[in-house]
């Protein structure tokens, strides 16, 4: 079983699709540990309590410096005995220490096609306004690595949307989410758990499952 945190900030809903993945069997061989908000309001925390998943508030505001908070945000996961660290909307810089400990074994997802519209300054709803105003007709989802930088991991999986006509930064970040992100973020999830990640020179290969390998 790959014992997963996942980490959130706001409305969860791709913690939803993770909830929901492994209840219908569409995520093998996963257990939601702990969810981990940094905002005590977020919706994501009912989420949990919802189905039964230990929820906890580890917020900046409750320390005394960003090395406190980062050292209680390290603890808490550390406490869960995580296999794999999910950022599903984690508003928060990951401290480098979580990252040399869990190399590979944290992943986010993005609203966009990395390495377009991502980096610094490139969250929420600030990714689809970029995309609208370049005009691209073309945009999607990525499921990658988190490594040192910002959006610079290895790449996982990466599913395309279509930008329309008349598209505000609202509706596309709605159906980024419907049509890419609650579908990639279940699917890394379980390519993970079932040892079909690969990740090499920096580069990621997705083993086929058994079955799409025509072996029952
Ligand atoms: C998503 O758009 C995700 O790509 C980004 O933050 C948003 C989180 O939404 N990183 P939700 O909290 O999962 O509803």
């Amino acid at each position: 079983m790959l014992r997963i945190v996942v980490c959130v900030s706001g409305g969860g809903t791709n913690l939803q699709a993770i909830i929901d993945g492994v209840k219908n069997g569409q995520i093998s061989n996963t257990e939601i540990v702990q969810v981990i908000s940094n905002n005590g309001n977020a919706y994501a925390l009912k989420r949990a309590e919802e189905n039964g998943i230990p929820g906890i508030c580890v917020s900046p505001k409750d320390y005394e410096d960003r090395e406190a908070f980062n050292d209680a945000l390290l603890e808490t996961v550390k406490r869960a005995a995580p296999d794999l660290i999910v950022l599903a909307g984690f508003l928060v810089v990951v401290p480098e220490k979580m990252i040399a400990e869990y190399r590979n074994k944290i992943i986010n997802i993005h609203p966009s096609l990395i390495p377009s519209f991502c980096g610094k300054g490139y969250y929420g709803l600030k990714v689809h306004e970029g995309v609208l105003e370049r005009g691209v007709k073309v945009t999607g989802a990525t499921v990658h690595f988190v490594d040192e930088g910002t959006d610079t991991g290895p790449i996982i999986l990466q599913r395309p949307v279509e930008v329309e006509d008349g598209d505000t930064a609202e509706t596309l970040q709605k159906r980024v989410m419907e049509q890419a992100e609650w579908i990639l973020l279940p699917e890394a999830v379980d390519a993970i758990a079932n040892g079909r990640v690969e990740v090499k020179d920096g580069r990621c290969r997705i083993l086929k499952n058994r079955k799409d390998r025509g072996v029952s």
